[in-house]
């Protein structure tokens, strides 16, 4: 089996990865050659199949067919090849294009690029935990780097070497400065240079509740009724006390106050009894037909939950976009949410249309566009493994560097001491002990440690 190793190092909320992947059947690290694979976007070729996927073989082997994707078999296989993903989600990986396109307009993105000095919490060379213990950033970066590892080790193709920076913050930038040339959960249209990757909540976000992203489409599975059934109200928990969303929350709180189809409520973190009385989970959330999507700092990392919902998403125009929204269908026979002002002015008025008991089974359309679309296809634990991959060659493809796993030119190397010799060593720490130490360097024996510490 091929051997592949993650190569991550933290320094304040930025991390910085380094991927490394040995032939197949060869010793890791052997050959540290680069493969560039066919772009993940080239349409299957027609009349052949993909690799049969391990479930679908039987001991008397039918005549060949066509791989299809089947999302009860399949939602879950994290190792599609690269030509099932194509066949899978054909419409996945606009983003990645995206990102291409502009680099390939721009030059081949250089090593200097990926300086993380511009974050400003850290430099990339200093070895520090620190900046990733804080309640907020330590859960995003694990969830994100065991997203990441979880796509790398079920490939069942080789992967290109990459070297590339993340961060887990709610945009890419604070500025507004579309200059950097990084991995980030979200973006604003203008800024072209941040490549999307998936968001921490396609792994988890325990924090709020969320165990797991794959558990949650479990429970949808198994216990969601039916959509007729459903509370014919629309739902929203959220706090006011957020950036630059501040203005569409106060929108929706204004135009469903006092409206019998609402179920609007504003939380407080801070107070425990409003939480306790007022949170729902998010299996809750999907047993009312019509759910609200606004935006919060940035994003709303509650959008891709709400849409595995068998309901009708109601958002006002966002301005972040997340790797998945071009997926977003507005009007038309493949209309799967409903899109209305950043104000929400239009809201009662669409409220009304929308519940009509005449209008109900035009209504429930929507909602099943969307469980075809996102729940049961583009928001898959399996289509999120595919993305991580068309990222990764993604990137590979207009990387203008070679990247260095040594951390020196391996001089040391040839050196010897008294019958000894001294070893290479690889720069950063392999995943394996970076999210068991959270560091990248250690002592050994190591000393007893205190995590997610906020200051
Ligand atoms: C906390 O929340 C509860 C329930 O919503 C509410 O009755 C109470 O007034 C809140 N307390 C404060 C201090 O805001």
């Amino acid at each position: 089996m091929r051997t592949v190793a993650l190569y991550g190092t933290i320094a304040g909320f930025i991390t910085a990865a380094l991927v490394l992947f040995s032939t197949q059947g060869g010793p890791a690290f052997a050959s540290h050659t680069y493969h560039r694979l066919q772009h993940p976007n080239v349409p299957p070729r027609p009349g052949r199949a993909g690799p049969p996927v391990a479930h679908s073989q039987s001991h008397i082997s039918p005549p060949k067919q066509a791989w299809k994707y089947e999302y009860k078999l399949d939602r879950r296989n994290y190792g599609l090849s690269e030509e099932q993903c194509s066949v899978a989600f054909p419409e996945l990986y606009k983003e990645v294009e995206r990102a291409i396109a502009y680099r390939q307009k721009k030059g081949k993105i250089a090593l200097e690029e990926l300086d993380v000095g511009w974050r400003g919490d850290g430099i990339l060379y200093i070895i520090d935990a620190h900046g990733v213990s804080d309640a907020n950033h330590r859960p995003r970066s694990i969830a994100t780097l065991h997203a990441l590892n979880r796509a790398i080790s079920s490939a069942s193709e080789a992967l290109p070497d990459i070297e590339f920076t993340f961060t887990d913050h709610d945009s890419a930038l604070r500025d507004g400065d579309g200059t950097h040339t990084t991995w980030g959960y979200s973006r604003l249209a203008s800024q072209e240079s941040v490549w999307l990757m998936p968001d921490f909540g396609f792994w988890g976000w325990p924090d709020v509740g969320l165990r797991s992203y794959a558990e949650l489409q479990s429970y949808l599975d198994a216990d969601e009724d039916d959509f007729l059934d459903k509370v014919p109200k629309l739902v929203w928990r959220g706090s006011l006390n957020v950036g630059s969303g501040h203005d569409a929350r106060e929108g929706l709180l204004k135009h469903s106050a006092d409206q019998r189809w609402s179920d609007v409520q504003t939380l407080d973190w801070s107070n425990k009894t409003d939480i306790d009385e007022n949170l729902l989970s998010m299996q809750e959330h999907c047993e009312y037909m019509f759910t609200a999507q606004t935006e919060g700092n940035t994003y709303s990392g509650r959008l891709k939950y709400l849409l595995n919902c068998h309901s009708v998403l109601l958002s006002h125009s966002m301005q972040f976009i997340e790797h998945f929204h071009h997926l977003l269908q507005p009007s038309g026979p493949k209309q799967n949410y409903v899109k209305l002002k950043r104000d929400f002015s239009d809201l009662p008025r669409t409220m009304e249309t929308l519940g009509k008991p005449a209008n109900l089974l035009d209504t429930r359309k929507i909602a099943d566009n969307a469980l075809h679309t996102f729940r049961e296809r583009y928001l898959t634990p399996a289509a999120e493994a595919c993305y991580w991959r068309a990222l990764i060659r993604g990137w590979a493809s207009v990387q203008g560097f070679k990247p260095e796993i040594w951390e020196d030119s391996g001089e040391m190397a040839m050196e010897r001491r008294i019958g000894r010799k001294i070893q290479r060593k690889m720069r950063g720490a392999p995943f394996e002990s970076y999210v068991v130490m959270e560091a990248v360097e250690w002592d050994v024996p190591s000393k007893p440690r205190k995590v997610c510490v906020d200051k």
